[in-house]
């Protein structure tokens, strides 16, 4: 245990960096909790591997996190939960908050009944995913849009990337000429790039990320485990991946230098 963390942290991952968008909410709502963020950057994307092995890593993580003495865990990745959350969750004590891409709302909100879904190819071809519009979005158009590539290019070049840039043009626009009024950024990386996809669209539409609604969920889990605070407010950074590499990454997105230390599950 690393002498800044607390004994008893909520763990956060994902393939990367995208979870920090997650984390960014859960530091807002719940700030005295102590935190250990953990970006399985070796294995990043996610979004292009299969199910089986995803299943297999996000329950190894599961369980390294839970020895490192976690209270809880927040998958803070669509494409993990979308593969692993109920392998997980079987095999895990642990309260699990995991997020899943707002069709839900987004099928509440939307006025010309077409809503776009921005996510991996994982994501998009899962069973979850199908489900979730099955039950929540069957009377409007559902738009999904994969987007091999994004999630890496953001990490590597930045926000503002001339890769980024291109591959936005090309994946937004379908959602456009949809008549798309409601964009779901079903992957915790996109909201980062989230005004880049807002000036690809029409004026007025929305987007839609799950921060806010995972960081209620987690303390309504905490609180009902009597988990509720206890922390300092620690965070701690670590990746199964290159240590400097992603404090480079961390200090582009997040705007903060932060030590990262190197973690293997
Ligand atoms: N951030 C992840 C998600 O929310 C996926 C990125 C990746 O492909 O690894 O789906």
């Amino acid at each position: 245990m690393p002498a800044d963390s607390a004994p008893h942290p909520v763990a956060v991952f994902d393939s990367g960096l995208g979870g920090l968008t997650v984390l960014r909410a859960l530091r807002g709502r719940l700030p005295l909790e102590d935190y250990f963020y953990f970006a399985d950057t070796r294995f990043l994307p996610y979004g292009d591997r299969p199910e089986a092995f995803l299943k297999e890593r996000g329950v190894l993580i599961a369980e390294a996190l839970a020895r490192r003495g976690a209270k809880a865990l927040v998958i803070a990745c669509n494409t993990a939960t979308a593969a692993a959350a109920e392998a997980i969750r079987a095999a895990s004590a642990l309260p699990i908050v995991a997020l899943e891409p707002g069709v839900k709302p987004a099928a509440a909100l939307t006025r010309s009944g077409v809503i776009g879904v921005l996510a991996t190819t994982r994501t998009l071809h899962s069973e979850r995913f199908q489900r979730l519009v099955g039950n929540h979005a069957n009377h409007v158009r559902v738009v999904g849009q994969a987007c091999p590539g994004l999630a890496e290019a953001i990490e590597t070049e930045g926000p503002q990337g001339p890769a980024v840039a291109a591959l936005l043009d090309a994946f937004v626009e379908p959602l456009a000429a949809a008549g798309a009024d409601v964009v779901v950024l079903g992957c915790t990386h996109y909201p980062w790039v989230a005004e880049a996809i807002a000036r690809r669209m029409p004026p007025g539409v929305t987007l839609l990320d799950t921060g806010e609604a995972v960081a209620r969920q987690l303390e309504r889990l905490l609180a009902a485990a009597g988990l509720l605070g206890g922390g300092q407010g620690g965070l701690t950074v670590a990746t199964s991946g290159a240590p400097l590499a992603v404090t480079a990454t961390v200090d582009r997105l997040f705007g903060a230098k932060m030590h990262v230390e190197h973690w293997e599950p």
